[in-house]
């Protein structure tokens, strides 16, 4: 039996002969593939600035520090989203907020925020999830925090390829001050493991470089011991100098050039994930128990097609649900338990109720099949097999 999985990456010839290309190469590591891959990214996105990280979940670590999100301030965002939204913010020391989702998007409601905004105070940063590709209202969101000097760090995972309802590429930061992708191998691309953080503030830049490799300073005008840099005007060879605290946070050579090679596929990618999403839309528009989302960009990612069951009217639980499609070798997953719901994070956040839009979707929420070569005859197998479920 043939195995359909939620999600998959798409490997071709050219990511291979890219990686092996690098195989053979002097650098595995900090050498030229990850410019070319950061440059790809700003040419895709249309950011200024690009910092190719190890994953997501440190380009969020080290944005939240760059941004001053810390001790005695907070960051609030979606309790739909993965763990590592509010980690990031808590690595930091910072105290994580929940504001609730709109259950037709399954992305942070801006009136809900609004009000959040409101009731707490030393809000740090915003960090909104473009769930499934489709956008956060950015215009509206920016106008609440611009007002009481938030910062803005989108997190990206799901998105590259979207565009915001006002056209712009999501990753431009034209709503934010950092925006963060993932490139783990269900995303749009990708590298393996491994993320960038794409931003238009240089200083915001240099600190990024900085904190993804140990707080290293490399630059020479920044130089504090300039003794020990040069020698009369000559910068001595040998030297770096550590500014102050950072990680090893760096992408390889190896999976920079995977992820090259996967962008220029990315509008392939997009297109048949596209047209899948199409197939789906009609196959259910009129199916009384299935619940589609509403997509508020103006283009999606598609990086994930969610259906909304209510399981308990149909007197079905997910878990058979679930079970019954991969005895048929269709599996499926659940994006995402809220927040609050793990042990850890449920003792650990500022606030846990007034998520109730986020308890029901998550109650009703399922992820089905959609990649790149999922092909047109497994997709319709997917759909007959939800259709006799359900009905
Ligand atoms: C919304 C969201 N944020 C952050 C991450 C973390 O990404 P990474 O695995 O690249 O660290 C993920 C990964 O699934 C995600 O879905």
């Amino acid at each position: 039996m043939k195995k359909i999985p939620y999600s998959k990456q798409f490997i071709d010839q050219s990511d291979i002969d890219a990686v092996v290309d690098v195989l053979r190469s002097p650098n595995l590591t900090q050498g030229p593939k990850i410019d070319s891959f950061e440059q790809s990214i700003v040419d895709y996105t249309g950011a200024k600035y690009a910092v190719a990280v190890s994953s997501c979940t440190a380009g969020l670590h080290m944005s939240c520090i760059a941004l001053n999100v810390g001790k005695n301030n907070n960051l609030v965002t979606s309790p739909i989203t993965f763990v590592s939204s509010a980690n990031s913010a808590i690595y930091c020391g910072a105290d994580v907020i929940l504001s609730d989702i709109d259950v037709n998007t399954g992305c942070m409601n801006i009136e809900d925020l609004e009000n959040t905004l409101d009731e707490f105070e030393n809000i740090k940063a915003v960090m909104p999830v473009h769930y499934s590709g489709s956008t956060v209202d950015m215009v509206s969101l920016k106008k609440l925090c611009s007002g009481k000097k938030i910062s803005i760090i989108e997190d990206c995972a799901h998105a590259l390829g979207s565009s915001y309802a006002s056209g712009e590429k999501v990753g431009s930061c034209k709503y934010s001050d950092v925006a963060v992708f993932s490139f783990h191998p269900v995303k749009s691309i990708t590298s393996g493991e491994g993320g960038v953080i794409t931003t238009n503030n240089e200083q915001v830049y240099r600190k990024l470089l900085r904190l993804r490799s140990h707080g290293i300073n490399k630059t020479d005008d920044e130089f504090v011991n300039n003794k020990n840099a040069f020698t009369g005007d000559m910068k001595n060879n040998w030297y770096y100098e550590m500014s102050e605290l950072g990680y090893h946070y760096r992408l390889t050579d190896i999976q920079s050039a995977l992820g090259h090679s996967q962008m220029k596929k990315l509008e392939i990618f997009m297109k048949k994930r596209h047209q899948l999403v199409e197939k789906y839309d009609m196959a259910f528009k009129n199916e009384k128990k299935i619940a589609l989302l509403r997509n508020n960009s103006k283009l999606s990612s598609n990086h994930l097609y969610v259906i909304k069951i209510n399981f308990s009217d149909l007197k079905l639980s997910r878990a058979y649900f679930q079970k019954k499609l991969s005895d048929k070798g269709i599996f499926t997953q659940v994006h995402y338990i809220p927040l609050h719901l793990h042990p850890y994070l449920s003792k650990k956040l500022l606030n846990t109720s007034n998520c109730s839009e986020s308890i029901k979707f998550y109650d009703q929420a399922i992820s089905i099949p959609l990649y790149y070569d999922l092909s047109f005859q497994e997709q319709e197998f997917v759909i007959e097999n939800i259709k006799e479920l359900v009905s």
